[in-house]
C-alpha cells in the first residue's frame, strides 16, 4: 500500500510507456515533469492501515509507564470488522514502536514490520486469518517517541515528580499505540494505565474526579473517536471542579489560579450547546500542562490539554479554551476524513470559537478578536506558496502537519463567515446544527460537505449562494474578493492613537491607554512599522513596561519589534522567554526572526540548546533547522 509515494512519482515517460521517438532537450524536460494526478477523495496518503478491509473498531489497552527507562509498555488489543470477506491481513501503522509479540486467541500469529517511510512510520502486517476478529500485540514505546514527552521532575511546576503527557495529532498516535493512525476510522476504547502510585493518570475518556490514587487507573472511552484523540497524562495532578460539568486537573501549585483564569467554561458549554445542539461527550474537563506543552491547546474529548501560558490573570487569553471546547461539535463530533480535509475541523472550530466569544464577552471583544485572525490570514497569503493557501490542500508526499496554518483555522472561518452573512445568522445557526447531527460521530471528505451544503443551505438559497463561489473558497488560493472583511471601532482608535505617535504628534505617556484590554494591545504592537527608531523603542517601553509584560501574548508581540529592531534591553527578557516556554506558536517566529542576522542566531542558539532538553520533540523538529 504505497499509494503516498506513488501518487508523487508517476512520470509522465511512464505512463505512457518507451518510444521509440528520437526526442528533442526540451522534450525531454517535459517528459520528466511529474503528471498532475487525480487526488482521490476519501484516500488517507498519511496512514498505511487498510480500513477498507478490516476495519478496527475498539482497542483495549493496558499500559505501564516507566519513567527510568521512558518507555510506555503493554498491550493494545484490536477488535475488527472485516469489511472484504476473506480478508485475512490486517495493517497498522507502528512509528519506532518494539513489537514483542502478535497473538490472535492466545497464539503467536506472523507479523512483518514495513520499510520505514520518514513522514509515515513503519507498517505492521499482521496475518490474522479469515475468522478471528481480535488481535493482541504487545510492545513497548521508544524513549523518542514522536508522541509522548517525558518531563523529569526540574521540567515541572512542583519539581518533585516527573510528567508524561501524550500529543497524538496528527500522525503520532501510531507512536505510542499500533493502532490504525487515520481519523477515517473512529473506535472507542478502554484502557487500564500502571504508574508509580503517588501520580494520577488522566485520559481523553470518563475520568473519576474521586478516584483513588493507587496507581492504577481505569478509563473508558464509549463514542467512537478518530485515533489522533487518543490522549494520556501522568503527573501530580490535581482536580478542581469549576461548574456542574467542567473542572480543572493540573499540578496543585497552579490549580486556583487555572480555576479562577477558566471559570467561565461552563458557561462557554451552556450557550454553545443552546446555539449548535447537545454537548455529546458528558464532562469537559481542562488539563493544565507543564509550559513545554507544545501548542496552546489539544482538543482531546472530554479533557482538553491546555498550555499553562495563557493563565494572564485576567482571563484575556481563554478564547483558546473556546476553540478547543468547540472541537467537541466541529471536530471530535465531526471530523475530517483525511488531513486535507482539515479545515473542516478546525476552520468550522475558528468559526464557532468567534461565536462562543461574542456570546460570552460581547460584540466589541468579537469584532476585536475577529481583526487579529484576519490579519494572521493576511500575513499567511503573503509568505505561503499558492499550493498551501489552499484549503483543501494537496498533501501527498509531505508530513502531515503541513496542513497546520492560517488558511484551514482563519480562511475556513471566513469562509463560513460569508455563508452566514449571505444566508442569515438563524439560517446558518440552523445549518450548523443539523449538520453536527447530520454527521455525528462521523469522518467526513471536502466533497461529502459540499454535496450536504449542495442539497441543504444551496438549494434553500440559490439567490445567495453559488457553488462556484463555494469552489473557488475551498480550491483556490488567496481570499476571494469580495470576502467579508471584519472590522473593530476599538482598533480604528488603536490606529489614530499610533499613527500620531508615529508623526510625532503624541507622547507614548498621553496615549491612553487605561481602558485598553490585551487586543487592543496586541493590534497596536502588531501593525507597529517594521523599523523603530531607538529613541521609539526607548519610549514605549519605558511608557508602558512591555519588556516586562507578564501577558506571554504581549510579551511575544513586543519580542518580535525588539527582535526586528536589536532592542538590546529586551534581551534577557527574551532569551528567559525562549527556554521558558515550548509552545512552538510563541517561540518559533522569535527564532525565525533571531535567525535572519549572524549575531541574533548565535544568541538563539545559545537559548536553542539551553531550551532544548525541555522542549516536546515536535517544538525540537520545528525549530532545529533555523540553526543549521
Ligand atoms: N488541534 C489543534 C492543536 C494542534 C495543532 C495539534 C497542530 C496538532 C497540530 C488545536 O485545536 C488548536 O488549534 N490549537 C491552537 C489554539 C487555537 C486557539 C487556534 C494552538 O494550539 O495554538
Ligand atoms: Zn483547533
Amino acid at each position: 500500500m504505497n499509494k503516498h509515494i506513488i501518487a508523487g512519482l508517476i512520470m509522465a515517460g511512464s505512463l505512457f510507456g518507451c518510444s521509440d521517438v528520437t526526442t528533442s532537450e526540451s522534450q525531454v524536460e517535459k517528459a520528466v515533469e511529474p503528471l498532475e494526478q487525480h487526488i482521490e477523495s476519501g484516500t488517507d496518503y498519511h496512514s498505511f492501515a487498510n480500513p477498507d478491509e478490516m476495519i478496527v473498531r475498539h482497542i483495549d489497552l493496558d499500559i505501564s509507564a516507566d519513567f527510568d527507562q521512558k518507555q510506555l509498555y503493554g498491550t493494545a488489543t484490536l477488535t475488527f470488522e472485516r469489511v472484504k470477506e476473506n480478508a485475512h491481513q490486517l495493517i497498522l501503522d507502528t512509528r519506532e514502536l518494539d513489537i514483542k509479540q502478535v497473538s490472535v486467541n492466545d497464539q503467536s500469529v506472523d507479523f512483518s514490520i514495513g520499510e520505514e517511510e520518514p513522514e509515515l512510520g513503519q507498517a505492521l502486517n499482521i496475518e490474522v486469518g479469515t475468522s478471528a476478529n481480535q488481535v493482541t500485540i504487545e510492545y513497548a514505546t521508544s524513549p523518542d517517541a514522536s508522541g509522548v514527552q517525558w518531563l523529569t521532575p526540574t521540567q515541572t511546576a512542583g519539581k518533585q515528580h516527573p510528567f508524561l503527557f501524550t500529543q497524538a495529532q496528527a500522525v503520532h498516535a501510531r507512536s505510542f499505540i499500533p493502532l490504525q493512525d487515520t481519523p477515517q476510522v473512529r473506535v472507542t476504547y478502554a484502557a487500564t494505565i500502571r504508574t508509580p502510585t503517588e501520580l494520577l493518570a488522566v485520559m481523553s475518556a470518563a475520568n473519576d474526579p474521586e478516584t483513588e490514587r493507587d496507581g492504577v487507573y481505569n478509563f473508558n472511552m464509549p463514542q467512537p473517536i478518530p485515533s489522533y484523540l487518543i490522549a494520556l497524562a501522568i503527573g501530580d495532578l490535581e482536580f478542581k471542579a469549576m461548574g456542574q460539568r467542567t473542572g480543572v486537573y493540573s499540578e496543585p501549585a497552579i490549580l486556583d489560579a487555572a480555576a479562577e483564569e477558566f471559570a467561565d467554561t461552563e458557561a462557554m458549554l451552556e450557550v454553545t450547546e443552546k446555539t449548535y445542539g447537545d454537548y455529546s461527550w458528558d464532562r469537559y474537563d481542562l488539563l493544565i500542562l507543564p509550559p513545554s506543552f507544545p501548542f496552546g491547546g489539544m482538543e482531546n474529548p472530554r479533557l482538553s490539554f491546555i498550555t499553562p501560558t495563557v493563565i494572564a490573570g485576567d482571563k484575556s487569553l481563554v478564547a483558546l479554551i473556546a476553540h478547543e471546547l468547540a472541537h467537541s461539535w466541529s471536530g471530535n463530533t465531526v471530523t475530517n476524513a483525511t488531513w486535507r480535509d482539515l479545515w473542516l475541523n478546525e476552520g468550522f472550530t475558528t468559526y464557532l470559537t468567534y461565536r462562543i466569544m461574542e456570546m460570552i464577552y460581547g460584540n466589541d471583544r468579537y469584532n476585536m478578536e475577529a481583526v487579529l485572525g484576519y490579519q494572521d490570514l493576511q500575513a499567511d497569503i503573503e509568505s505561503l506558496p499558492e499550493n498551501d493557501q489552499i484549503m483543501a490542500i494537496d498533501l501527498r508526499g509531505r508530513n502531515a502537519d503541513d496542513v497546520f496554518s492560517n488558511i484551514p483555522y482563519e480562511k475556513g472561518a471566513l469562509f463560513l463567515r460569508e455563508i452566514e452573512q449571505k444566508v442569515g445568522r438563524d439560517n446558518f445557526d440552523q445549518f450548523l446544527l443539523d449538520y453536527f447531527a447530520h454527521f455525528a460521530f462521523q469522518s467526513i471528505t471536502t466533497d461529502q460537505f459540499i454535496d450536504y451544503l449542495n442539497q441543504t443551505l444551496i438549494a434553500k438559497f440559490p439567490q445567495q449562494l453559488s457553488k462556484e463561489r463555494i469552489h473557488q473558497w475551498i480550491f483556490e488560493p488567496g481570499i476571494p474578493q469580495g470576502a467579508p472583511v471584519p472590522v473593530s471601532d476599538a482598533f480604528e482608535k488603536v490606529d489614530q492613537a499610533r499613527t500620531a505617535w508615529l508623526a510625532g504628534d503624541l507622547q507614548a505617556t498621553d496615549i491612553e491607554t487605561d481602558n485598553w484590554t490585551v487586543h487592543e494591545w496586541l493590534y497596536f504592537l502588531n501593525n507597529m512599522p517594521e523599523v523603530l527608531t531607538a529613541a521609539q523603542l526607548d519610549a514605549l517601553d519605558s511608557s508602558f513596561q512591555l519588556t516586562q509584560s507578564r501577558n506571554n501574548e504581549i510579551a511575544h508581540s513586543w519580542l518580535m519589534i525588539a527582535v526586528a529592531n536589536e532592542y538590546k534591553p529586551a534581551y534577557d527578557r527574551l532569551y528567559t522567554y525562549l527556554v521558558s516556554i515550548g509552545r512552538n506558536k510563541l517561540v518559533k517566529p522569535l527564532y525565525r526572526e533571531l535567525a535572519k542576522t549572524p549575531e541574533g542566531k548565535a544568541f538563539a542558539k545559545r537559548a536553542f540548546e539551553e531550551a532544548k532538553p525541555g522542549y516536546h520533540p515536535l517544538t525540537v523538529k520545528a525549530n532545529e533547522d533555523f540553526f543549521e
